[in-house]
């Protein structure tokens, strides 16, 4: 099959302690849709999150490939500027203030 869109390998996530993400891969391919589905809490924003490193004061491990663009993971703050919005965007969990409803 063609390289994926998006290939996440192993991906553990902490804040501090506090293990959020445990060892998650998951590969998303050119037309394909993927919905994450969990409770409450149980990590879905905070991997999402990953992909753009939207978040400082956190441990990743793993690897997070986006096509053309190599391993999140280990981007510069810099290059990463220019990734996000560009090579992946994220639409925030309120949608009335993520989404302007006019
Ligand atoms: N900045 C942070 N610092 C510490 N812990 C955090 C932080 N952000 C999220 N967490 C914790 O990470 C865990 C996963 O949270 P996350 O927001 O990813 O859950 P979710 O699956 O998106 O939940 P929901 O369905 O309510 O949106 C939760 O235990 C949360 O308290
Ligand atoms: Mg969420």
């Amino acid at each position: 099959m063609a390289t994926p869109l998006l290939h996440i390998d192993q991906l553990t996530v902490r804040f501090g302690a506090a293990e959020v993400v445990r060892q998650v891969s998951l590969d998303i391919h050119p037309g394909e849709k993927l919905a994450l589905v969990g409770e409450s809490g149980s990590g879905k924003t905070v991997m999402a999150q990953a992909v753009l490193r939207l978040n400082r004061e956190v441990n990743y491990q793993g690897r997070i490939e986006l096509d053309g663009v190599g391993d999140v993971l280990s981007l510069s703050e810099r290059a990463l500027r220019g990734v996000r919005g560009r090579d992946a965007a994220m639409i925030f969990q309120e949608p009335m203030t993520a989404l302007n409803p006019l």
